[in-house]
């Protein structure tokens, strides 16, 4: 019998220094804990940033890398109520960040970065209350998308942004995030406009997604644009995946009461804008750092609902991890780069 379990540990010093090495199976499970057979990994920017140690510095020991997956549970400890053997599930990426807001403990549990092991591992010991059912038209390559992106957008359209029928969402680039965003905005009934440097990119969104606003963010003149497509109004929700020059870009497109989620730094950590628009407009500005297990569970109902299908762009293999890692880095992609395990 095979004892060890195979996984990808990252040390923060660069992905060509992600490596495959053997764990030993776990032992006895806990009472609140489940045994998950993971089957697909999803990879977010922030793994970028855990390998090249920008998140946290450098690890030792390395630590599993990812955040994000789906699986089937194989066993549960004695305690756990919610989940059989059998249950196909997806992860929220904080152990504790149950419900309500988060706090100085919970942000601690956040796992593959800050010291904490991932999930990039075959089998994986979970806290049964930070897994949900995986939604049931999903596969399990699509549902690993929803832990860290779909929850991110979901929860500055949604949770944050309370995206209302006929109101205007404005996303930036076709990043996992930005459209889980397009996708969940369209489907609560609001007009939305991407933003992109790429042509191709935008005659793929606009086929797939129908999306009919599409403006390149390389031109500085693009808040104009967005006035333009809304009669002057300017939109009434943000996911600001850039940060930088780009948030300040963002704030002039906005209209009155408009709500930004505040969620990435692509363009720069900094941002330089004019106090004078977000005051007479009256503009909330809400840091979104994912969102608990509830809200997690409440999107993967949604997407049940709504028969929301992610938009998966390429799946690697386990054995092929730093190209995928590299892949994403290159932003080629539109939407979700997956590891299979
Ligand atoms: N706070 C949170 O909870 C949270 C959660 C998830 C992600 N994030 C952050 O959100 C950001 C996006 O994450 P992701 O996983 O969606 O990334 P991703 O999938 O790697 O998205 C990359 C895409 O973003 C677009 N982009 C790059 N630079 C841009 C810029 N200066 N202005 C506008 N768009 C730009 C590009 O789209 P085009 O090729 O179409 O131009 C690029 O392909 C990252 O900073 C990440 O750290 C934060």
């Amino acid at each position: 019998m095979n004892n060890k379990l195979q996984c990808i540990v990252t040390d923060g010093q660069g992905i060509d220094n992600l490596a495959l090495v053997e764990k030993p199976e776990p032992a006895a499970l806990s009472d609140n804990d489940v045994l998950v057979e993971v089957r697909a990994v999803s990879l977010n920017y922030r793994d970028l940033l855990v390998a090249k140690g920008l998140y946290g510095g450098a690890y030792d020991p390395a630590i599993i890398a990812c955040s994000d997956m789906s699986g089937t549970v194989l066993e549960t400890g004695s305690k756990v109520t919610n989940l059989k053997p059998g249950n196909k599930v997806i992860n929220s990426s904080f152990h504790t960040w149950l419900s309500g807001k988060m706090n100085s403990e919970k942000i601690r549990k956040f796992v593959g970065g800050l010291g904490v092991d991932g999930v990039l591992i075959e089998k994986l010991v979970y806290p049964a209350s930070a897994l949900v059912k995986l939604p049931e038209h999903m596969s399990f390559e699509e549902g690993s998308t929803l832990t860290i992106a779909g929850l991110t957008a979901w929860a500055a359209v949604m949770t944050h942004g309370n995206v209302q029928p006929g109101e205007w969402l404005l996303v930036h680039g076709t990043g996992g995030v930005s459209i889980f965003g397009a996708q969940i905005a369209q489907l609560a009934g609001a007009k939305v406009i991407l933003t992109t440097s790429s042509d191709q990119k935008a005659k793929l969104v606009k086929e797939r997604l129908g999306i009919k606003h599409i403006v390149d963010y390389r031109n500085e003149d693009w808040p104009r644009q967005v006035r333009d497509i809304t009669a002057g109004a300017g939109v009434d929700v943000v996911v600001e995946i850039a940060g930088g020059e780009t948030l300040a870009r963002s704030i002039k497109a906005c209209n009155y009461s408009a709500r930004i989620g505040v969620i990435g730094i692509l363009d720069d950590t900094y941002s330089k804008f004019k106090l004078f628009d977000v005051i007479t407009k009256q503009i909330s500005l809400r840091g979104i750092f994912m969102e608990s297990t509830e809200e997690l569970n409440t999107l993967a109902r949604f997407c049940e609902k709504n028969q929301l299908q992610p938009w998966i762009d390429k799946l690697f293999p386990f054995d092929k991890t730093v190209e995928a890692y590299k892949y994403l880095e290159s932003q080629k992609h539109i939407g979700k780069v997956l590891i299979e395990l």
